[in-house]
């Protein structure tokens, strides 16, 4: 039987040799590789700073820690958060000591509805965290009207979304901070990893040095030591170097995440074309079902990476039934994130599902399957013939 699994991953030649690059270099700790990593996915992205971490989880957390030090938050502080995401968009709010305030999702792209965002904003609320789910912007001009009209902070969770445009500017670029994950079956892969992206130099120093215990950022690589003019500068260091100037995590890649994410740069332009395409063609062939289906929508004026196909099944029909169908045949699925229902969310903040109707549909009806460049024309033919099979004999609930 086929398998049409939701992540795809290819060691390239390229990513062989950049690895064992790194490892003849005898040098793990942040080096040409990652530093060659960071410039390319800035570059690709419209920013002046990329800083890579060890997951898309500790960038949220490091960005969002940078943020509430620069601006002097307090502790209980609100920030706004779609109320349908992955959980680590939400955890880092909490894991920063301020309050998540759910947001309901735009029924028919996804993302957070800027249409509900002004009723969640209190005189204590910071920031807005617009995630890019499965490859695609949010809709970010109304979003950052309402940022500046009510002085807001914007952190992008890009953790989903790589190499698209909204109107012409990149995601990772449109807010005052962005965050990104290369971990296994998303975009660009490096087996763990994430990256912090800003224009700012203020909050990418910051960023560097919360993601290093809060060290100095006078010492940020053990390069910094290396090649000083003169004995001040090396006292200045000497002095600086073993100082931490506040609170901070352990949250540093290695180089070999960075060799490979550095091999991947070289493919993404023809993997994101890839799943654009998959993307389009499964949307094409599983029109004749919308009838039954709800299928991905493009917002107008934004690219769609499709990290994954999200699929919501009509009211009425029985999801359960149908992912069990699915797998049965060879096709991975997910749910379409649901986060107010997980047991921990329900236990911290109670039974609030109905309060956002429609995050509750779509993580009610909702999933997801791959859209990777690994699928070939004869895995999409698959899948429609599979749903197809499904529906010929289904009969929409009265
Ligand atoms: C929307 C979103 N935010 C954050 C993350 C966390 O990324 P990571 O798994 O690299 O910590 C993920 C991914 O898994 C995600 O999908």
């Amino acid at each position: 039987m086929r398998r049409i699994e939701l992540g795809f991953l290819q060691i390239s030649d390229t990513a062989k040799a950049n690895v064992a690059e790194a490892l003849n270099n005898n040098r793990l700790s942040t080096g040409k590789f990652i530093q060659e990593f960071e410039r390319l996915f800035a570059a690709a992205h419209g920013c002046k700073h990329a800083i890579f971490c060890n997951s898309g989880t500790s960038a949220l957390q490091i960005a969002l820690a940078a943020l509430k030090e620069k601006y002097n938050w307090a502790d209980g502080d609100e920030v706004l958060v779609p109320a349908l995401t992955f959980i680590a968009s939400s955890n880092i709010i909490l894991q920063n000591n301020l309050k998540p305030v759910f947001v309901d999702a735009d029924p028919v792209y996804y993302n957070i509805d800027p249409l509900q965002i002004e009723r969640h904003i209190t005189p204590r609320t910071r920031a807005i965290i617009p995630v890019h789910l499965f490859g695609q912007s949010c809709d970010m001009d109304p979003i950052r009207a309402i940022a500046k009209k009510r002085n807001l902070k914007i952190l992008e969770d890009s953790c989903e979304t790589m190499f698209a445009r909204y109107k012409n500017e990149w995601v990772g670029s449109m807010g005052d901070l962005a965050c990104f994950s290369t971990y296994v079956a998303h975009l660009l892969v490096t087996g763990v990893g994430g990256l912090v992206t800003t224009n700012s130099d203020e909050l990418a120093l910051m960023s560097r040095s919360i993601m290093a215990h809060g060290r100095d950022s006078i010492y940020l690589t053990i390069d910094d030591d290396d090649n000083l003019k003169d004995n001040q500068a090396l006292r200045r260091i000497i002095e600086r170097r073993f100082s931490f100037v506040r609170m901070g995590y352990s949250f540093r890649g290695t180089e070999l995440e960075g060799a490979l994410g550095v091999a991947a740069m070289q493919s993404k332009d023809a993997m994101i074309a890839r799943r654009r395409e998959n993307g389009r063609i499964l949307t094409e062939k599983l029109k004749s079902l919308e009838e039954y289906l709800q299928l991905p929508k493009i917002l107008p004026g934004a690219e769609h990476s499709f990290m994954m196909f999200p699929v919501v099944l009509k009211p009425g029909l029985d999801r359960g039934a149908f992912l069990d169908y699915l797998e049965t045949n060879g096709i991975e699925t997910r749910y379409l994130m649901p986060l107010l229902s997980q047991p921990y969310y329900r236990e911290r903040f109670g039974p609030i599902e109905n309060d956002y109707p429609a995050a509750k549909h779509l993580s009610g009806q909702g999933f997801y399957i791959g859209c990777h460049q690994g699928l070939k024309t004869e895995d999409l033919d698959y899948i429609a013939h599979v749903f197809a099979e499904y529906f010929r004999h289904a009969k929409l609930p009265a």
